[in-house]
C-alpha cells in the first residue's frame, strides 16, 4: 500500500511535470522530503504544546482563556514547489530549509487585542525560541486592511541522533480579524478563478470592513479592561 504522503509527492510530481527538474527532484529525494515534511509536523506539535500550555496556566490565574483556539497545517509538497520556483531558488530539501518561513503554520485565535501581545511575550521569553522575524500587521495594517501579528521562529526538535531547529509561521489574530482574513483570503481565490467583474468594489467594502472590525476589537478590548479592573473576576 502506498503511504498517504507518497501518494500526495505523487500527485504533486504529475503536476508538475511542466517545470523541469521537479521530476528527477521528486523521483531521486522523496524519502527526504518526506522526512523533512514528518520534521515540519513534530515542530508544529511542539509550538501546540508550548501553546497550550500557556493557555492552561493563564486560565488558572485570570479565570479566563487568552486563547480561543489554535489551527496548524504543514505547507502542501505542490505549494512548496510553486513557492521555490516563485523566489526563483532550488527545489531542494536545503533550499526549502534555507528560503521557506511558512512551512510549518500555526494560527492562534484570541479574543482580544492584548492577549495577542500576551501570548506573543510569553512565547518569545520561552529560552528555547529563537525570534527570526516579527511583522506586526495590528500596529501597521497592509494597505488591504490585513492585520496580525506575525512571528517566524526557530523551535528545537529532539529526534533521535539529532536536534534540529525548525522554523514556525506563527500568526496571531483576533476572532474578527480572522473572520476578516478568511472572507479575504476567499476573494482572492475566486478572484484566480472566476476574475470577478466587481473585485475592486469588493477590495474596498472589505477594506471598510476591516477598519470597522478594527474599531469594534479595540471597543471590546476597552469593555474587558472594565470588567477585569480592580481583579474583579466574573463569576463562572
Ligand atoms: P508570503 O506572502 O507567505 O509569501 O510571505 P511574506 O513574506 O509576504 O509574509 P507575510 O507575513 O506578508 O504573509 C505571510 C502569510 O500571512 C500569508 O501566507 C497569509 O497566510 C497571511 N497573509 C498575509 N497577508 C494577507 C492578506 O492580505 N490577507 C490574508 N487573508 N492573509 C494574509
Ligand atoms: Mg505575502
Amino acid at each position: 500500500m502506498v503511504a498517504p504522503m507518497e501518494n500526495e509527492l505523487q500527485k504533486t510530481f504529475l503536476d508538475t511535470t511542466d517545470i523541469p527538474d521537479i521530476q528527477t527532484y521528486f523521483v531521486n529525494q522523496a524519502f527526504e522530503f518526506q522526512e523533512l515534511m514528518m520534521m515540519y509536523s513534530c515542530a508544529i506539535r511542539e509550538m501546540r504544546t508550548k501553546l497550550e500550555v500557556l493557555n492552561d496556566e493563564l486560565s488558572i490565574h485570570h479565570k479566563r482563556n487568552p486563547i480561543e483556539f489554535i489551527t496548524s497545517r504543514v505547507k502542501k509538497p505542490l505549494s512548496i514547489v510553486e513557492k521555490l520556483h516563485r523566489y526563483g531558488v532550488p527545489v531542494s530539501v536545503e533550499s526549502v530549509e534555507q528560503n521557506l518561513n511558512d512551512v510549518a503554520g500555526v494560527r492562534v485565535i484570541c479574543s482580544f487585542i492584548d492577549d495577542i501581545y500576551t501570548v506573543a511575550d510569553m512565547l518569545l521569553r520561552q529560552d528555547d525560541i529563537t525570534l527570526i522575524k516579527k511583522k506586526d500587521y495590528i500596529e501597521h495594517p497592509k494597505d488591504n486592511g490585513y492585520r496580525s501579528l506575525h512571528l517566524i521562529v526557530e523551535i528545537p526538535v529532539f529526534f533521535s541522533n539529532q536536534k534540529k531547529n525548525i522554523r514556525v509561521e506563527v500568526q496571531i489574530r483576533t476572532i474578527a480579524m480572522d473572520f476578516w482574513a478568511s472572507v479575504d483570503h476567499q476573494l482572492k481565490y475566486k478572484q484566480d478563478i472566476d476574475d470577478l467583474e466587481n473585485a475592486d468594489e469588493l477590495s474596498e467594502e472589505l477594506r471598510n470592513c476591516a477598519d470597522i472590525i478594527a474599531q469594534t476589537d479595540r471597543r471590546m478590548q476597552a469593555i474587558k479592561d472594565k470588567i477585569y479592573s480592580g481583579n474583579v473576576i466574573p463569576q463562572t
